[in-house]
């Protein structure tokens, strides 16, 4: 058994968000609203460790030395569509100056292999010392996690510079995260039993894909 850094993140306002998204009573509305709030908590979280740098900043009574995000450190966002599209917006407006790169995946429904079918990720930029945040609600089998995991790996990306935000982990997906990328730092808001028959986490809260955009 491998030991990567995962955080489950128990805040009551979080939880509570959670119940909204998990319950197939609540409607569209309500899901989306319960999603926007469980993205702000996971990455509250999740971006705790961002560098800062020391400016000079003048307020209207004096200078003074504040902390700010150093803007030598790339910030990227990769949300894996569709689902990590919902996180991604709560993101843009907490770091505005951040990068997204988004990810195209699917899961073949037979044998539920990632297939990527957009990827863009091959700028000048400075993998090595950016901090990057990979956002899916689901971490389910875990393969379009790795699928992720393995794009930025090739682009030069540094394991201990990523961060997986997810709203619901399985166990077997976090097994197979962790077993390939022990260095890796994960934050769920819950860890569930298993994965059933079709891979789909129980108890979970269905396809979130089509939750969030309503094509159930
Ligand atoms: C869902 C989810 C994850 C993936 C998790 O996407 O958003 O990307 O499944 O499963 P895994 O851990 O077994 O790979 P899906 O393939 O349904 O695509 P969608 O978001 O476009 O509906
Ligand atoms: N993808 C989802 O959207 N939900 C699951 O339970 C598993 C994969």
């Amino acid at each position: 058994m491998h030991h990567p850094t995962i955080h489950i993140c128990q805040h009551p306002l979080l939880q509570h968000n959670l119940a909204i998204i998990r319950d197939k009573n609540s409607n569209r509305e309500q899901f989306r609203a319960a999603i926007n709030k469980v993205t702000q908590y996971i990455l509250h979280n999740a971006t705790g460790n961002l560098p800062l740098t020391s400016k000079i900043i003048t307020t209207p009574l004096t200078e003074t030395e504040a902390r700010v995000l150093d803007s030598s450190v790339p910030i990227i966002i990769s949300p894996v569509m569709r689902a990590g599209l919902a996180m991604a917006d709560v993101m843009m407006d907490l770091i505005p100056s951040a990068s997204v790169y988004h990810l195209g995946l699917y899961r073949d429904e037979k044998t539920y292999q990632p297939i990527t079918y957009y990827n863009k990720l091959h700028s000048n930029l400075d993998y090595q010392n950016a901090r990057i945040f990979i956002l899916d609600p689901m971490l389910a089998t875990g393969g379009s996690i790795l699928a992720a995991l393995k794009i930025f790996q090739q682009c030069g990306a540094i394991e201990k510079n990523i961060t997986i935000a997810c709203m619901i982990a399985a166990p077997e997906g976090i097994q197979a995260v962790s077993h390939a990328f022990p260095n890796i730092t994960m934050f769920t808001g819950a860890v569930d039993q298993k994965l059933n028959e079709n891979a789909y986490i129980v108890p979970g809260l269905g396809d979130a894909g089509d939750r969030i955009f309503g094509t159930l």
